[in-house]
């Protein structure tokens, strides 16, 4: 396991100065000590029935004047091609428990339309459904991940609808199915048992959804060799009673069970002066001083505590670790834009954000043994965002965020070997309680060659850090950085290119054998290292 040691002088925000000192991270990598591999699902997207994530983002519909492939918008989509997506969650979220799969297959202008009730009353009018979802999965050659609705249906929709998607027989559904336009099964393999039983899906406790999960679980059936990965509905953040009661209860019957952990500044509400809108109390996306930047990545970093305390829970009763950790929402939540609509979540996205992508990255890596999927909240348009469309001038090109960036950089972690490694480095003491340390970083190998990736955590001051490994020499092949001069740097429409990923050539080879790094403050920096 990865251990940070943090000296025990944590450095108050106001103290922190612009240079660097020399050499103040010290990084130990353990190569002959890699085991776990890392779960390329690890990379894995969210895409809900919220705001303009799929209206608008994901889908304009064949005959828009967007550009288009089989109206799915084209300079999304090759972005999504691009990042390689593993597998993606649909159609909630809080969606999916209101979500009533047959108002969204047949011929478009004959489905229902519905309010979309969770997320500011729109109307949906199910032009994205079941097959535009499962075959855009096919077009970008990513896995789906089906979030069944346990809150408001029937267990014989639900049951319906496995079969609707994986049935390659002559039963009623298969060829309603066929009657549609496909012709074959998608073989769905990730399917999710309700979403946030404890709220939005259904406000149950867990002795309860226990009995339901059983339950609507009996009737997903497999068919023929496909076999459903089941996804129980997991606690919120650190809730551990959830965990022990659904490990205790369903653990024969589940392969993994969802977390869900927002890095949120304060759930609370308060209105827009001038609007009076309900804006939150989760502070600007945009606008921070160094004290809100730290309170918000210290808080993502809680992140790490929450595994700990799952695996616990878990370990006890599934020691052999059959039973996943699904992260399948994780992300930054601000207030919404000024001037959008409350209930779309739209959120900008800058350096603040990219960094803690990095480093929440960097922790679900540690504990691959148990965290098998993670789904950043969510792919277009809404909160942590990979990819943002123009609202106003739906026709501008398509922005990347620097997560998108962040998520590009780490491609090369998927499916390598993790490396244990011993972190020195001083900490930033945020307040009484909390604190950032300054560095964060994770590697692994893969095909001969290691991936490191390194986030320099302090909003003021670059660090230099020595890079050892036990046995090995270490000698650089390739770097790239993300960074900017501004924490608060975005990319706009009309400004797309203010973040963005350069190469990164700041390294000091030394005779023994390591290496010494300087890495900008706020920065995220990948090194190929043989
Ligand atoms: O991602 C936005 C919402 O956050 C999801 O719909 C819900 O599951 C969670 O509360």
């Amino acid at each position: 396991m990865n251990k940070k040691i943090f000296l025990c002088a944590a450095l108050p925000v106001a103290l922190a100065i612009n240079t660097a000192s020399a050499q103040d991270v010290q990084l130990k990598l353990h190569p002959s000590q890699a085991e776990t591999v890392i779960p390329k699902e690890i990379y894995g997207q969210f895409a809900e029935h919220l705001g303009r994530c799929i209206y608008g983002g994901i889908w304009v519909g064949k005959d828009s004047e967007i550009e288009n492939i089989e109206g799915y918008r084209k300079d999304v989509f090759e972005a999504l091609k691009d990042l390689e997506v593993p597998v993606m969650r649909w159609p909630g979220g809080c969606f999916a428990d209101e979500y009533h799969w047959m108002d969204g297959i047949g011929p478009q202008e004959n489905r229902p339309r519905m309010v979309n009730t969770n997320w500011g009353g729109t109307v949906e009018d199910n032009s994205f459904g079941t097959h535009e979802f499962l075959n855009l999965c096919e077009m970008l050659g990513c896995e789906p991940y089906i979030s069944g609705n346990v809150g408001s249906g029937t267990v014989e929709e639900m049951a319906k609808w496995v079969e609707y998607m994986n049935s390659d027989t002559n039963s009623t559904m298969a060829e309603l199915r066929r009657k549609n336009g496909r012709e074959k099964p998608w073989n769905v393999k990730y399917f999710g048992v309700g979403n946030e039983s404890w709220g939005c899906g259904g406000n149950m406790k867990i002795e309860y959804y226990t009995n339901l999960y059983r339950r609507y679980n009996t009737y997903a059936r497999n068919y023929g060799k496909n076999r459903l990965f089941r996804i129980a509905s997991g606690a919120n953040g650190g809730d551990t009673h959830w965990m022990d009661v659904a490990m205790r209860e369903c653990r024969h019957n589940m392969d993994g069970i969802s977390v869900h952990f927002y890095a949120v500044r304060d759930w609370g509400s308060e209105d827009d002066p001038i609007t009076g809108i309900p804006m939150g109390k989760k502070g600007s996306a945009l606008n921070f001083n160094d004290q809100q930047y730290y309170e918000i990545v210290s808080k993502s970093l809680e992140i790490e505590d929450i595994i700990r305390k799952h695996c616990a829970v878990m370990d006890k009763y599934d020691p052999k670790k059959n039973v996943a950790i699904m992260f399948d929402e994780w992300g930054t939540w601000f207030n919404v834009e000024p001037g959008t609509n409350p209930g779309w979540l739209y959120q900008q996205s800058t350096m603040r954000d990219a960094v803690i992508a990095a480093a929440s990255l960097n922790i679900f890596h540690k504990y691959t043994d148990r965290v098998k999927m993670a789904n950043i909240a969510q792919v277009v348009n809404v909160l942590q965002s990979m990819i943002l469309t123009n609202e106003k001038n739906p026709k501008d090109p398509c922005i990347l965020t620097p997560t998108y960036y962040v998520f590009k950089m780490y491609k090369p972690h998927k499916e390598g070997k993790f490396i244990p490694a011993d972190l020195t480095c001083e900490s930033i003491r945020v307040n009484d309680k909390e604190q950032v340390p300054v560095v964060s970083s994770s590697a692994s190998t893969k095909d001969g060659q290691i991936t490191l990736s390194l986030a320099n955590l302090d909003v003021a001051k670059p660090h230099t850090i020595a890079i050892s490994a036990d046995e090995m020499k270490l000698a650089l092949v390739s770097g790239e950085i993300l960074t900017a001069k501004d924490i608060h740097a975005h990319n706009d429409f009309g400004q797309a290119t203010q973040v963005q990923t350069t190469s990164f050539k700041d390294v000091k080879q030394k005779k023994d054998g390591s290496l010494v790094v300087t890495i900008p403050a706020h920065s995220v920096v990948t090194l190929q290292v043989k």
